[in-house]
């Protein structure tokens, strides 16, 4: 009798145990590709407790777009998925709220951003009077104010108390696209995430102008993803670190680059950081060799450094650019490190008078998310949100 009572709660103990071990997490990629793949019932394999599931095509599904599934999760600390069908879903996406969010996409190659099935589109331009922010496809910002861009060297003047938005917000194997007009005009954004961390993976954003948006506090890790641009597609006031990315060039316009630094009264790393990526051109039609700037300063406090990044021909052979009228000066950090390819053009960047090729000293300050990722307060290493696993 004791000795089957023992050997019961034994079993007890190693099933609790290993539920414990195999809770499913986003980060374990047979958990996340089991959901995301296809089957009878959409939520086989996945968490089903914390899961949403939106089907733009089934008119039996409780949620037809993903805005309406974003809308129904409360504001607090919990974790929430929402997994989306394959299709295309017409509308804005805005996230307010402040625990883990994961919007994954269904999919039956979950390590290939070519092959995403969901594509999120949106279709608007800044018109005089309404900020850019009003633009954007998928916008991640506790309120509207917090993700206004405003004008001048500094912005718009966030006010003070306003809450910090998502802490850890994530999309897996999805297309964010603005597709207002075939080339640049206006701000037209696909991404726009501000007082908020943001993980994309096997993510695509496409735009032609001012494509993905790091505004104000504001973390953004790119990897595994395609964004597609031609003037100033990656801009902001934040920090963003693109790694392992396609960087496509769908014509040449200002700078792939463009951000504004700000004072602090602690030391920032706010920039974009393009590292270990592809930049090349959307296709062998365009003729744009040699005319793409890598970036211009959109406030002198610019910071924007590609490193081990490979260039196509496309680059101008003197890297960077300066804004017009002018604004380079010596608080300005545009820079590489070891890139290469035929767009780095080692004459040219020799001769380059606003692209600066840094020291190993000079990029390991800058050489990991750990370096470059701060919390509000300017402490470094806010780095939780980030999937490693990929
Ligand atoms: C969410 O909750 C936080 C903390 O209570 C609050 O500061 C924030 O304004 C709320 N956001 C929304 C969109 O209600
Ligand atoms: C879905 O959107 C993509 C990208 O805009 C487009 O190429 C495709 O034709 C659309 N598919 C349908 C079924 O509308
Ligand atoms: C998203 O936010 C923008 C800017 O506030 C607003 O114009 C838009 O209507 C919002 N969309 C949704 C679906 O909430
Ligand atoms: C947004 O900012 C404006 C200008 O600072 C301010 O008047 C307004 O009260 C703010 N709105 C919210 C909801 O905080
Ligand atoms: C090449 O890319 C440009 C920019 O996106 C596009 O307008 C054009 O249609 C593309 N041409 C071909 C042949 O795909
Ligand atoms: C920050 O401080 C520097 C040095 O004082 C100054 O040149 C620059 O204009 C300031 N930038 C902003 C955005 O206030
Ligand atoms: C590219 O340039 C070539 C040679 O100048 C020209 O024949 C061709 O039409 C141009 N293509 C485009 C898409 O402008
Ligand atoms: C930056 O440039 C200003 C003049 O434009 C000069 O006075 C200053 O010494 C320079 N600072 C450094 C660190 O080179
Ligand atoms: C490399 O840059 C130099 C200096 O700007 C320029 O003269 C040369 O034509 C460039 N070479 C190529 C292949 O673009």
């Amino acid at each position: 009798m004791a000795r089957n009572f023992f050997i019961q709660a034994l079993l007890l103990f190693f099933t609790t145990l290993l539920s414990f071990v195999s809770a499913w997490d986003i980060n374990n990629h047979n958990d996340r590709h089991g959901c995301q793949g296809y089957s009878q019932d959409p939520l086989e394999g996945c968490d089903r407790e914390r899961t949403i599931f939106v089907d733009v095509v089934n008119p039996e599904s409780k949620y037809k777009t993903v805005q309406s599934a974003v809308a129904s999760l409360p504001n607090n600390t919990d974790t929430y998925i929402i997994l989306i069908a394959s299709g295309n879903y017409t509308e804005q996406v805005n996230v307010t709220r402040q625990g883990p969010t994961y919007l994954i996409g269904q999919t039956a190659h979950p390590t290939q951003q070519s092959y995403n099935t969901v594509n999120i589109i949106w279709a608007a331009i800044a018109i005089p009077g309404l900020d850019n922010a009003f633009t954007s496809t998928l916008t991640v910002a506790p309120n509207l104010n917090a993700s206004l861009t405003g004008s001048g060297p500094t912005g718009f003047a966030v006010p003070a108390g306003t809450p910090f938005g998502c802490i850890d917000f994530r999309t897996y194997n999805l297309n964010f696209i603005n597709d207002f007009a075939p080339y640049s005009d206006d701000p037209s954004l696909a991404l726009s995430i501000s007082y908020a961390n943001g993980g994309f993976y096997y993510t695509g954003f496409y735009s032609y102008q001012d494509t993905v948006y790091v505004g104000k506090l504001g973390n953004a890790y790119i990897k595994d993803s395609e964004v597609a641009g031609e003037t100033d597609f990656f801009y902001g006031f934040g920090t963003a670190w693109v790694e392992s990315t396609s960087i496509s060039l769908r014509s040449c316009g200002g700078g792939i680059t463009a951000w504004k630094g700000t004072n602090t009264t602690f030391p920032n790393a706010y920039g974009i950081y393009i590292v270990g990526s592809n930049v090349h051109a959307a296709n062998s039609s365009l003729n744009i060799t040699g005319k793409c700037a890598l970036g211009r300063p959109w406030n002198s406090q610019m910071r924007s450094i590609f490193a081990y990044t490979y260039l196509d021909k496309s680059i101008l052979s003197t890297g960077f650019i300066d804004w017009n009228p002018s604004r380079y000066n010596n608080y300005t950090v545009q820079a590489e490190y070891k890139d290469y390819g035929p767009g780095y053009n080692v004459t040219g960047r020799e001769v380059a008078k606003f692209d600066v090729q840094l020291t190993s000293e000079q990029w390991a300050k800058y050489s990991s998310p750990e370096k470059v990722f701060q919390y509000p307060d300017g402490k470094f290493g806010n780095t939780g949100w980030i999937d490693w696993s990929i």
